[in-house]
């Protein structure tokens, strides 16, 4: 199938909603109407977007400068924005290697945009349900060596599952996969223990399915993302909320780009951490 069947602008698409979220521009009516009904009913959710990818940085930040990591693999990599994870690694590590992977078109040829220069980085079409293809792509095989350590990168992406056991088998799959040593940061949406935050959470989420969103989102418990890192060591502080994630490790970044919507962050509507692999395998 050409590249171009595929991309159906009148569909809001996950992708393209993120980037409004950010106050990006690679986006079309459909995207930014979804995306404006989201905020409508849940106006934290561009702050939450921006945590998110402070939150993205902090933890490459950490794994390229402090667990000596220099090959990272960013599954559901999203559309290119400010900080993208070879920005960041490559700020602390200039040889760092990055894979980006992603199941949508679109954002693959705005990745590859943006790497045409850098040797070191490539974006390769790939599923999160399907680990064993995406980690058996010749391209991702020739830059990343599966033998060492790897920060595997799963950010605001395990959601976009709705399967529980398809995204348990990805999981386990990715786990066997990582050499010890590896790290895994995942971020993912969760459900406000209050009820007021609750429906809030609610109403946003049910715009994905009433808009016919190409991906619909699946919130997920403490108890069922701690399954998921499952043979992992967690590190420190844990699975908390995004901005509660190693603060100290935020670097000063390029300006922000104003948002849409809430300005300020609100606990509870997302969990986030990283967990290591150990040395038995
Ligand atoms: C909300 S964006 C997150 C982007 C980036 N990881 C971040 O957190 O800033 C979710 C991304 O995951 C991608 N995605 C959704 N389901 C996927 C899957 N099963 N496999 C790979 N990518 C997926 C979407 O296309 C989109 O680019």
């Amino acid at each position: 199938m050409e590249q171009s069947d595929r991309i159906d602008v009148r569909r809001p698409n996950v992708a393209r909603m993120y980037d409004c979220y950010l106050g990006g521009k690679d986006n079309y009516a459909a995207d930014r109407e979804a995306a404006e009904k989201v905020i409508a009913a849940t106006p934290q959710t561009p702050a939450i977007a921006r945590a998110n990818r402070a939150f993205l940085r902090r933890a490459v930040r950490y794994m390229a400068a402090d667990a000596g990591i220099d090959q990272f693999i960013d599954i559901g990599c999203g559309l290119p924005t400010q900080g993208n994870v070879h920005q960041v690694a490559q700020d602390v590590r200039g040889d760092a290697r990055v894979a980006y992977a992603d199941n949508d078109p679109v954002v693959l040829a705005h990745a590859r945009a943006l790497l045409a220069d850098d040797q070191n980085s490539i974006a390769v079409e790939g599923d999160l349900a399907r680990p064993g293809e995406l980690l058996d792509d010749p391209r991702l095989r020739a830059l990343i060596d599966l033998d060492r350590p790897v920060g595997l990168l799963l950010i605001s992406v395990a959601h976009c599952i709705s399967d529980d056991a398809v995204l348990a088998d990805a999981m386990a799959a990715l786990r066997a996969a990582l050499a010890p040593g590896s790290h895994v940061a995942l971020s993912h949406i969760n459900l406000p223990p209050s009820s007021d935050k609750r429906s809030v959470a609610l109403q946003g989420n049910r715009v994905y399915a009433d808009m016919h969103v190409n991906t619909v989102m699946t919130f997920r418990d403490r108890e069922q993302l701690t399954g998921l890192l499952d043979g992992l060591d967690m590190l420190e502080p844990g699975l908390v909320d995004l901005p509660d994630w190693r603060p100290e490790l935020d670097a000063p970044h390029p300006a922000p780009i104003p948002l849409p919507g809430g300005q300020d962050y609100a606990r509870g509507f997302y969990l986030c951490g990283v967990a290591r692999k150990g040395d038995v395998r």
